[in-house]
């Protein structure tokens, strides 16, 4: 299949979330299927591993003819291109410290626009024969993520279809986050340059949403996992488009997001001070805790924290987004009473001020429990997913979640709020069978929260053959993109 990937983030070029770490590896894994894919994403700084195509795109946009450069990369497998224009490359993805950039529908417009056009014209070289553009290739497969591609099917729809072109073209609409719509004043209207017919399919509540305008557009809308294509068909987490999502039932499903074991696995990481395999969880254990080389690494986290190096504590890690979606509010709620249980606590995260501001006090006021970082550092995030025995989330929503897939490969134990992706795949342990692979709870109370968390401390001090049985069930899992790769082709080609 002929395969055009548009995103607003792709790793490691550019990433705030799971979203980058996706859109770099479903394209990859669907090259390593045969497929040829094109995947295009901004270019929000000068990327000195992208060289300038030569190629020039120009297009009308609010009112005056822009043009765009297209710079390549050869990515895993795939081409890949950044698409550049002043209103992009300016530091920030989506906004900078004054918060979000105001005209950020323009920048994905383009990104859009820009997206269609080069998987016309590109010549896309991977997969070993002749370059040629995709729709030279045969009919082009469109995977649009989130909103910020969200006009990615208008555009298709509206500007060329509806003139004869690229009629043989589909677009699976994939959603990340519900919570992000890409919602403008009416106001901007003119400047998308759509036929007067694409108004309404803009339109909620006289408002001009992105999102909504791809589930209506799409083919195919996809969930990043099976309960939460089901959960946004409800009020609750449908942030006011379950309505839209429901008429779409037929069109709707979920594929879970998997993860690059070339970028996480712990026998080969290089982020890590030591390596290690299921061996540091053995099954006779004769006291709490991990061996060997996760033990160093745990060692080391905790010096690098500047945390007392205690192998006879559990290390509880937490890595994210610091926004209410994750749960911080329950962090908050139970963290005095957390730091004073046999523990240490390490977060990584940035996000709302007064989240940055709730936790940092927290350190502050525990020193030898608490360790807070507030920054955004993949070298880091990897030790914490290595080092801890324990890995919180207890986000209130999660379309998919990758930290919980990234801790249990990692002999990390996930405890996390039973919804969306981490339902589907933390399974709760259940002492009476030896089985599970973490904790899952619910409600999304801080009572919940807490209640899971005295299991999971038990557990870690009394029962360390039980502990190590739930850790290495994790590691044992595969959760790499085998089989959702797959669900993308059946989707695709169906
Ligand atoms: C978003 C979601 C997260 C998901 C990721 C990749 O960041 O919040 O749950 O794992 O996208 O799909």
């Amino acid at each position: 299949m002929e395969i055009l990937s548009v995103s607003a983030e792709v790793a490691p070029w550019s990433k705030t979330g799971g979203l980058g770490d996706v859109a770099a590896a479903l394209p990859k894994a669907l090259a390593a299927r045969g497929h040829r894919v094109l995947a295009v994403a901004p270019r929000y700084a000068p990327y000195p591993d992208a060289w300038d195509t030569g190629m020039r795109l120009r297009f009308p946009l609010f009112g005056q003819v822009h043009e765009v450069r297209l710079f390549h990369t050869q990515a895993a497998g795939f081409d890949l291109l950044f698409v550049d224009h002043p209103a992009i490359c300016r530091g920030g993805i989506y906004g900078d410290e004054r918060g979000g950039y105001g005209d950020n529908l323009f920048r994905f417009a383009l990104l859009s626009r820009a997206a269609i056009e080069a998987a016309r014209r590109f010549p896309v070289s991977a997969g070993g024969d002749a370059a040629r553009p995709l729709t030279e290739a045969g009919p082009l497969r469109v995977l649009s993520h989130d909103w910020h591609a969200g006009l990615v099917p208008v555009y298709l729809r509206h500007h060329y279809q509806a003139h004869g072109l690229l009629t043989d073209a589909r677009v699976a609409h994939v959603i990340h986050n519900l919570a992000h719509q890409g919602v403008a004043s009416f106001d901007d209207w003119w400047g998308l340059d759509l036929p007067a017919a694409a108004a309404p399919v803009l339109d909620m509540h006289g408002r001009m949403n992105c999102m909504k305008a791809a589930l209506v557009s799409a083919d195919r809308v996809v969930a990043v996992s099976p309960s939460y294509a089901r959960e946004i068909t409800e009020q609750e987490h449908g942030f006011g488009l379950d309505g839209i999502l429901r008429m779409r039932g037929g069109a709707l499903s979920g594929i879970i997001n998997g993860i690059d074991p070339t970028e996480w696995s712990p026998a080969a990481d290089r982020h890590l001070p030591a390596t290690f395999g299921p061996e540091v969880w053995p099954e006779a254990p004769t006291k709490p805790g991990p061996v060997g080389g996760k033990l160093r690494c745990k060692a080391e986290l905790q010096r690098e924290l500047g945390l007392p190096v205690r192998a006879d504590l559990p290390v509880l890690g937490f890595i994210g987004r610091l926004t209410g979606q994750k749960g911080i509010d329950l962090l908050e709620a139970v963290g005095p009473w957390l730091a004073h249980q046999p523990c240490q606590v390490v977060l990584l995260g940035t996000g709302e001020e007064r989240y940055e501001r709730a936790l940092s006090a927290l350190g502050r006021r525990y020193p030898s429990a608490v360790a807070v970082k507030v920054g955004f550092d993949v070298g880091l995030a990897h030790r914490i997913t290595a080092g801890a025995d324990i890995l919180l989330m207890p986000s209130r929503f999660e379309p998919c979640g990758l930290n919980q897939l990234y801790a249990l490969a990692y002999g990390t134990v996930p405890l996390v709020h039973a919804t969306g992706g981490l339902r589907d795949t933390v399974h709760s342990f259940d002492p009476g069978r030896d089985a599970g692979t973490g904790w899952a709870f619910g409600p999304a109370s801080p009572e919940a929260f807490q209640h899971a968390l005295s299991m999971a401390l038990l557990t870690w001090h009394q029962f360390p053959a039980s502990f190590a049985g739930l850790a290495r069930r994790g590691m044992a899992e595969r959760n790499d993109w085998a089989a959702s790769a797959e669900a993308y082709v059946r989707l695709l080609a169906g």
